[in-house]
């Protein structure tokens, strides 16, 4: 048996803190004591009441004076967006043709998916982010590149094939068929593998013909404990277009219903115009939202509703989006969450703006068995938090009173300066 120990402060949520910070649903240890064994959460404490206990030969790694965190989870991001973070001036779809499909076009190189999902992965490592569901493109070589490099580093990863046929540059299209055999192949070559699962990616409905739905759904079906991955409802245009396309349907989010694709485990990005019944079916049959606010603000897509949404019962996670989004990291998703919500009357506590991307999001991927805080049984992938990452941050936190306003005001200043260390399974995977 392998048995490790780290000494910080320890922050972590037991479940959902609600608008109202509900302080039973966290728990704070200003000097706690994590001991990890086999790569997993063996006990959390008072490092005063679990120091004596440990196993002879255990070293204590001493992140004293710093605050460790579950790994943070981003919900949906575009690896293959990577390069064109940070592109100006256009609404979704105009972006879309703009920027994003040329981007992925350079994906058929294989050469170039690995170099780019190498970069992607250690930036996330950079930021703290120990576990997300991505797009890659519609070249199954991406797939591979993606799931090869987190392997490589032993990361929790969902991804998957994009699946486009229709409405799309020709060089990027693939057809029902083909969509289906790849995807079928790629499930067999990677889901279960490790720590790596697939995700059925139909891009959105504006890119797959109704043939193509058809069949992810039949994917779907196959393969139930796979993963969904789409968008959903992010821009006005785009919900018009689709209504027009899809006349038979009551709403967006029944056209991917209609096909077999709303069920458990299916993550839908954005969400931003959905009534409420689509709000009730979407709880109902077990689909999550991902919520991305740098996104949804720099395309000028709208604003989310959180209250809505988790009084319906729909689980929510928190994703960056990049490269419609603007950050990798997961702080500043969490500050731009809370200024959204502001804007919309609603309240973000620091420890639900965490949840949101930690257990929260475990749980709406149905990955909380496994992943999303620090309870013993849990993978022990955590991130090391340090206020004297900056000027401003060390500063900040000297006249911090509480936990609370701490931890608000490194969701708020911090970055990747502010990640001491990234850990998977109790493994540093950042030097
Ligand atoms: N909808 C369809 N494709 C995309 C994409 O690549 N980014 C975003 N933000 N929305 C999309
Ligand atoms: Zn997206």
């Amino acid at each position: 048996m392998m048995q490790q120990a780290f000494r910080a402060s320890i922050f972590h949520c037991l479940r959902d803190p609600g608008p109202h910070a509900d302080n039973a649903a966290v728990e704070y240890l200003e000097d706690g004591l994590l001991i990890v064994e086999n790569g997993v959460v063996a006990k959390i404490g008072a490092a005063s009441e679990l120091l004596t206990g440990l196993a002879q030969d255990t070293q204590v790694e001493d992140w004293s004076g710093k605050l460790i965190v579950p790994g943070l989870i981003d919900c949906h991001v575009h690896y293959a967006q990577l390069d064109i973070i940070a592109s100006a001036g256009e609404q979704l779809l105009d972006w879309l043709n703009r920027y994003a499909y040329p981007a992925e076009a350079k994906f058929e190189n294989a050469d170039h998916a690995r170099e780019v999902a190498g970069v992607f992965l250690d930036e996330l490592l950079r930021n703290g982010t120990t576990t997300a569901l991505v797009f890659a493109t519609v070249f199954p070589q991406s797939v591979d590149a993606i799931f090869e490099a987190a392997a490589e580093r032993n990361m929790r990863l969902i991804a998957g094939k994009v699946l486009m046929d229709r409405m799309c540059p020709e060089t990027l299209s693939d057809d029902a068929e083909s969509g289906y055999a790849d995807s079928k192949s790629l499930i067999e070559r990677w889901h279960g593998k490790g720590r790596l699962g697939y995700a059925i990616t139909p891009r959105f409905a504006l890119t797959s013909s109704e043939e193509q739905l058809a069949a992810a759904g039949r994917l779907a079906r196959e393969y139930p404990d796979t993963w969904v991955h789409t968008h959903l409802a992010e821009n006005k245009e785009e919900v018009n277009q689709i209504a027009g396309q899809f006349a038979w349907s009551r709403s967006y989010l029944d056209v991917y219903d209609h096909f077999g694709l709303l069920r458990d485990r299916s993550m839908f990005a954005h969400c931003l115009y959905l009534d409420a019944d689509d709000r009730e079916m979407m709880a109902k049959k077990g689909g999550a939202a991902a919520f991305c606010p740098t996104s949804n603000l720099f395309l000028g897509s709208g604003l989310f509703d959180l209250q809505s949404m988790s009084e319906a019962g729909v689980r929510v996670g928190l994703a960056t989006d990049v490269g419609g989004g603007t950050s990798l990291s997961l702080l500043q998703t969490m500050s731009e969450a809370y200024k959204v919500l502001h804007l919309r009357g609603q309240s973000l506590p620091a420890s639900r703006a965490l949840y949101l991307a930690t257990l929260g999001a475990a749980e709406a991927l149905g990955l909380d068995g496994c992943i999303g805080n620090l309870a013993p049984g849990k993978e022990a992938d955590f991130a090391v938090l340090d206020a004297g990452g900056s000027t401003i941050t060390a500063r900040r936190a000297r006249s911090a009173a509480s936990i609370d306003e701490l931890l608000f005001a490194l969701i708020f200043l911090g970055d990747d300066r502010n990640i001491a260390a990234t850990y998977l399974q109790g493994q540093r995977a950042t030097n």
